[in-house]
């Protein structure tokens, strides 16, 4: 891991954080974060400013706009709905990171992006809030694309994936990757799952860290 936990949002007061913080889930969750939380955590700790990542998933934009505050060389930025990319793109207007953005299928990273070129890949599965929810990610094409993200990392980088199994095809998609993931060989690498034991169906956050 590089970064230093004095600069690690998740672990200062609020008056110190350098990044924002939804104050609301910090009530909900205050000793252990929430899957949003934590994955920002992991995301802070990991990147450096020569970092290259990727925006599977890019929605409403949020979770690029915190990637790009963290300063990155380059971030690629993926959607199938054009919508999400214009929202994206208008989040990201003042950002100094090289942007890259892609309406595409994310099962097609592959050709556009090189091999062992990324430090992180992040996915936040599921519908776009506040539009049409039959248009989301489905488990065929979510597990081409992360088994495509294996090859676009580079030594020590993650694939992180937020996953909604509170509906019948997110709670399918987990289940698919998380068998995918513990599959993986551990001389390669290492697989964390973090889920709420006692919350019905409530998101999991999956990290895939590439170890060489
Ligand atoms: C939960 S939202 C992502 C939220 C986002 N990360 C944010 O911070 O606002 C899921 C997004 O995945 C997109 N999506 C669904 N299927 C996709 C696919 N096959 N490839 C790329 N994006 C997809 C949807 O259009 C939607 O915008």
């Amino acid at each position: 891991m590089r970064g230093s936990d004095a600069e690690d949002s998740a672990l200062q007061p609020a008056s110190r954080r350098k990044t924002p913080v939804n104050i609301y889930l910090r009530r909900q969750f205050p000793l252990f974060s929430s899957h949003l939380d934590l994955a920002h955590h992991y995301w802070q700790r990991l990147l450096c400013p020569d970092d290259m990542a990727l925006d599977a998933t890019c929605g409403q934009g949020y979770d690029s706009l915190f990637l790009a505050s963290l300063g990155l060389k380059k971030l690629f930025i993926f959607d199938i709905q054009k919508k999400a990319l214009e929202m994206t793109r208008a989040k990201l207007q003042n950002c100094t990171t090289e942007l890259s953005f892609h309406e595409l299928c994310h099962s097609k990273i592959g050709d556009v992006i090189p091999q062992d070129s990324l430090t992180l890949i992040v996915y936040n599965l599921g519908y776009l809030p506040g539009s049409d929810k039959q248009v989301k990610t489905v488990p065929k094409t979510t597990l081409e694309s992360v088994q495509t993200a294996l090859n676009l990392l580079k030594a020590g980088g993650v694939i992180s994936i937020t996953c909604y199994p509170g509906h019948e095809e997110g709670a399918l998609e987990e289940t698919e990757l998380l068998s995918f993931s513990k599959a993986l060989s551990p001389t390669s690498w290492n697989v964390c799952h973090h889920s709420f034991l006692n919350r019905k169906a409530s998101p999991s956050l999956l990290l895939i860290q590439k170890q060489k």
